[in-house]
């Protein structure tokens, strides 16, 4: 199966996002464990940003043994060269250097005009090669770009020697048909473009990050940039464990996968939410602590009897133990017998009725029923229920 490679910016895109920044050690504890998760490229940072960032970089670079590293560059030498300097110890460097591409960027950032900006860039990738084997370039706000103009760029980009070309929605402006459609477009109006390695960027801003990611990968993307847990600008970059586990679950849909080891998104998740200080939403997709919880009676007695009923995909997939049952009001029987024999509790088949008329006057008052509340209740009805 073909395979997308997958790039994590956690470090340089994720940590861009409000009080999300890490210390030296923390960002080589991230990395590591990016690299057991089997990530295909790790943006450090952007060396020429700050001296953090640029010892953060060398130091990952230095340290990775599996996947590339790379750091980000404006379209001036100044970057380029700080991005050499913090990458000269590796063996297979990459550079990735970016310029904006659409008018309200070019205009109103840069001052510059679309063809001033076309020269930078492939000033900027030809003095790039001299120093590195791989060369990543953005077209950053592609998606609000000039459709035939960001195809005059990206051909000269190519033409100069960049060996990954990235499309980015930089904004999370685009909808899936438009940001697949970009993709095709590109690819059917380069002439080079078969030489490269096409990669999407999504940010999450009207939480089409995913979608629009997909939709790219349906396009002929083959390399995903993505944060972990979606941190990111704003409202943040699209989810790695997201694409992840959407392109190995819908392999019949997508016909490609990645080299992720799945069963490390969870520690991944929990040690990015512990050091960033960002909290991960109990119902995000797959790394929630709700993703894999059910309440209603209905599926608990579903996912009891088969967890196909409710689960696409199993928690052990990702490294987590096992489903969890939230004992609440609106659960049923067959869940709460099945709780009372974890707890070591035996609920003879005569005695059930009792003990959930019990619990669900007790789940009535609270919101959710802990393991403690429901070893108090048996207890209470010892006559009830052995223990
Ligand atoms: O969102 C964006 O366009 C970026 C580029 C630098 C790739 O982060
Ligand atoms: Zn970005």
């Amino acid at each position: 199966m073909e395979k997308v490679e997958i790039y994590d910016t956690t470090l340089r895109d994720g940590e861009q996002s409000p009080g999300c920044s890490l210390t030296h050690d923390e960002k080589m504890r991230v990395a590591k464990q990016l690299e057991r998760l089997g990530v295909d490229v790790i943006e450090a940072g952007f060396p020429a940003s700050s001296p953090d960032d640029f010892k953060a970089v060398q130091a990952i670079a230095g340290a990775a043994r599996h996947s590339t590293v790379t750091g980000l560059a404006r379209c001036v030498r100044r970057d380029i060269d700080a991005c050499r300097e913090a990458l000269k110890n590796t063996e297979n460097p990459r550079i990735h250097v970016f310029i904006a591409t659409s008018p309200v960027h070019m205009a109103s950032k840069l001052k510059k005009k679309p063809e001033e900006v076309i020269d930078m860039a492939v000033e900027s990738v030809k003095y790039a090669g001299r120093f590195f084997p791989q060369i990543e370039f953005s077209a950053e706000d592609a998606s609000r770009s000039d459709p035939a103009f960001l195809a005059k760029v990206v051909d000269a980009a190519i033409r100069a020697g960049a060996t990954v070309i990235n499309l980015p929605d930089t904004v999370g402006y685009a909808t899936p048909e438009e940001f697949g459609g970009m993709f095709r477009y590109i690819r059917d109006h380069v002439s080079a473009s078969d030489r490269v390695r096409f990669s999407c960027h999504c940010h999450n801003d009207l939480g089409m990050a995913t979608a629009n990611t997909l939709a790219a990968v349906e396009a002929g993307a083959r390399q995903v940039e993505c944060t972990v847990n979606g941190v990111g600008e704003r409202a943040g970059n699209v989810a790695l464990e997201e694409v992840g586990v959407a392109l190995h679950v819908r392999r019949d849909v997508f016909h490609t996968d990645t080299r992720l080891n799945l069963k490390e998104i969870t520690r991944t998740s929990r040690l990015v939410s512990k050091l960033m200080h960002s909290p991960v939403q109990a119902n995000k997709a797959i790394v929630g602590a709700n993703a894999f919880a059910h309440e209603a009676g209905i599926h608990q007695d579903g996912v009891l009897k088969n967890p196909k009923t409710y689960e696409i995909m199993s928690p052990s997939m990702i490294g987590l133990d096992r489903t969890r049952l939230v004992l609440g009001k609106h659960s049923g029987r067959h869940a709460l017998v099945e709780k009372a024999e974890e707890l070591g509790i035996h609920i003879p088949a005569e005695q059930v009725n009792t003990c959930f008329k019990a619990f669900k006057e007790l789940a009535d008052r609270k919101k959710t029923v802990s393991d403690t509340d429901l070893i108090d209740l048996f207890r209470g009805g010892r006559s009830t229920a052995s223990m």
